[in-house]
């Protein structure tokens, strides 16, 4: 029997029908939650989770909904407590790029971004927290009232040319995480971030999928290899179990060293 830190929760993952989201899913269920799967647009992808979820004897529920639309994350938690009553843990996962140089960036692909990866982390958490609150502490599965995990990256500190509406995004995760963690850790709710850096999914493809790219890309990284989802899903477990009890308003980067300014390694 695996370690089962997770065992009697109940978790909701956003974006979790692929990539980082569906990795962050499994792991939950591994380490023993039950998971909502909620998805933007693969049912499909979505469903796979569902049935990735069951075959480990856990119980999973695929529910759409955008998260950037404070009508379809009402209809979603509504649903949600529905089903499971209550919920533990919510890993604000839900992400995407919109590139291009500044200069032609629209106000939609600034909005677009903005929406899903930093005011959908704000309407999914608010019905959490109130969530967490109603219910109080439920001592046989946590010490704390809730856990909150956000889905942040290493652009909360590294800036990124072509790029300026998801690293926006990604510095405003760093704050409203932390600010967040600052105001509701007396009522025993815990939240932080972990920040993956380049980890092998659709969002990135460009980076990995031909051999010139990933060596390109392998220069950035130190540790000299591609990270998998599965490398985040274990900082998430540990981020929402008792074991990281006592931490509160950090972001844990997961990114091979990609923060450690490697091209400092050889110059200077
Ligand atoms: C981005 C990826 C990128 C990685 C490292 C992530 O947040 O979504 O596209 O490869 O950061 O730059």
């Amino acid at each position: 029997m695996t370690y089962q830190p997770l065992k009697g929760q109940k978790a909701l993952v956003t974006g979790a029908s692929s990539g980082i989201g569906a990795g962050v899913a499994m792991a939950l269920a591994a380490a023993g939650a039950d998971v909502v799967v909620n998805y933007a647009s693969s049912a499909a992808g979505a469903e796979k989770v569902v049935g990735q979820i069951t075959a480990l004897g856990r119980k999973a529920l695929a529910i759409k909904a955008d998260v950037s639309r404070e009508d379809e994350v009402g209809a979603m938690f509504k649903q949600m407590f529905a089903a499971w009553g209550t919920l533990d843990i919510l890993v604000n996962n839900a992400g995407l790029q919109q590139d291009s140089a500044f200069v032609d960036m629209t106000l939609e692909q600034w909005n677009k971004v903005i929406g899903i990866n930093l005011t959908g982390m704000f309407l999914c958490s608010s019905l959490a927290v109130k969530e967490f609150i109603r219910r109080g502490i439920n001592a046989e599965v946590s010490r704390a009232a809730g856990k909150i995990i956000c889905m942040s990256s290493v652009h909360e500190v590294i800036p990124w040319a072509g790029h300026v509406n998801y690293a926006a995004s990604k510095g405003g995760v760093k704050l409203l995480m932390q600010s967040l963690a600052q105001e509701l850790a007396p009522q025993k709710i815990r939240i932080n971030s972990v920040a993956p850096g380049a980890i092998q999914t659709p969002i990135n493809r460009a980076a990995w999928e031909t051999p010139e790219a990933l060596s390109s890309l392998l220069t950035l990284i130190p540790y000299g290899r591609i990270g998998l989802p599965e490398d985040i899903g274990k900082a998430v477990v540990w981020l929402a179990s008792d074991d990281s009890d006592y931490v509160s308003g950090q972001t844990l980067f997961v990114d091979g060293g990609m923060t450690l300014y490697p091209e400092f390694a050889r110059g200077g």
